[in-house]
């Protein structure tokens, strides 16, 4: 259904989870893709799998929190592949915790990875893409735009990316490159989710607040970065998009009751 060959992917966070099935399923379809993220066994590990997906791939160990790191990986990914067609912005860190329950520091680090990352990982590329013609995808998450109790650090660095997206689709489109974010909902076997939902209790509770009823796979969320980096989506700009089975609908807005019993049984 999609051909990527002879298309060269950027996946920052491409390691593990929803970001390492992105990298699995553009190699599937023929692209050349480089993986970023801190843990060199993970870029190790994750530089097999997604080659045994077919294609070629490389890794780069690197935190995007550190502009210049971010920028030569970046650059040696577009010495060796190519101008990026397809840039995907996704290296996250949350944990629940309240507002007053976490050090000044604590709520630094996620915004430091989540929005201080995808502004570096897009300006440090911007040179590097093909122009016209690149996708930019960030990996957001429901709280940018759903106040989530036990999330405020979450909820105030994702709100940043969508908006780091909205505003680069206005400035980068006059080049031809397009600009979106993604949104996964509950997403199954995911650290993201095993850090929110890590009992069995919470986890159908969770379930059970999906309007489908089911969580997520990481296949559903790649299968809408392929859509999107494809010429099925060339007039699709600047937007944010769930794919969660319609959480966002209401029930992603009661995950932080879930947080209650867990956080109070370790106070
Ligand atoms: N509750 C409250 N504070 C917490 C916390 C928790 N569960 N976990 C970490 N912190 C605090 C630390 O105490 C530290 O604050 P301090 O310096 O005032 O003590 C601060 O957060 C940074 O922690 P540290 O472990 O030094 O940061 P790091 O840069 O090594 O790791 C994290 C960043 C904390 C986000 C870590 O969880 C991580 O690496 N996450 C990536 C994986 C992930 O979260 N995946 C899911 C994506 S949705
Ligand atoms: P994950 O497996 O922990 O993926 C996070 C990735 O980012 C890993 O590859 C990690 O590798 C890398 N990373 C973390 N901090 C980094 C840093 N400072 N510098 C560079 N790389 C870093 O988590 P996930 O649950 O699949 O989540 C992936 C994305 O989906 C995130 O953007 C998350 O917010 C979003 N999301 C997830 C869900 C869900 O259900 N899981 C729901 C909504 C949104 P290293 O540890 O090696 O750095």
């Amino acid at each position: 259904m999609f051909d990527f060959s002879n298309k060269t992917v950027f996946i920052a966070g491409g390691t593990s989870g929803i970001n390492l099935g992105i990298a699995q399923a553009f190699a599937e379809v023929g692209a050349r893709v480089a993986v970023l993220s801190r843990s060199q066994e993970k870029v190790d590990a994750a530089v097999a799998s997604i080659a045994a997906h077919g294609g070629e791939v490389i890794g780069f160990s690197a935190d995007v929190r550190d502009y210049a790191a971010v920028e030569e990986a970046l650059k040696a990914a577009h010495q060796q592949f190519g101008d990026l067609d397809v840039l995907v912005s996704g290296a996250a860190g949350n944990f629940p915790a309240k507002a007053l329950g976490m050090s000044a520091n604590a709520f630094k680090s996620v915004v430091d990875i989540d929005l201080m990352g995808t502004y570096h990982v897009l300006r440090a590329a911007f040179p590097l893409l093909k122009k016209p013609g690149a996708s930019v995808i960030n990996i957001s998450a429901p709280q940018a735009f759903i106040p989530m109790a036990y999330q405020m650090h979450v909820c105030a660095a994702k709100a940043g990316v969508d908006m780091v997206t909205r505003v680069a689709a206005l400035e980068w489109g006059k080049e031809g490159v397009r600009v979106n974010s993604v949104v996964p909902g509950p997403i199954e076997g995911t650290e993201g989710m095993a850090r929110l939902a890590p009992t069995p209790d919470s986890q159908s509770r969770v379930a059970d607040s999906v309007p489908l009823g089911r969580f997520g796979t990481t296949q559903d969320v790649a299968n809408c970065c392929l859509w999107l980096s494809s010429a099925r989506a060339y007039y699709v700009m600047g937007t944010v998009i769930p794919v969660d089975g319609g959480w966002a609908l209401g029930g992603a807005s009661e995950l932080g009751k879930t947080f209650d019993a867990l956080l109070s049984a370790r106070e």
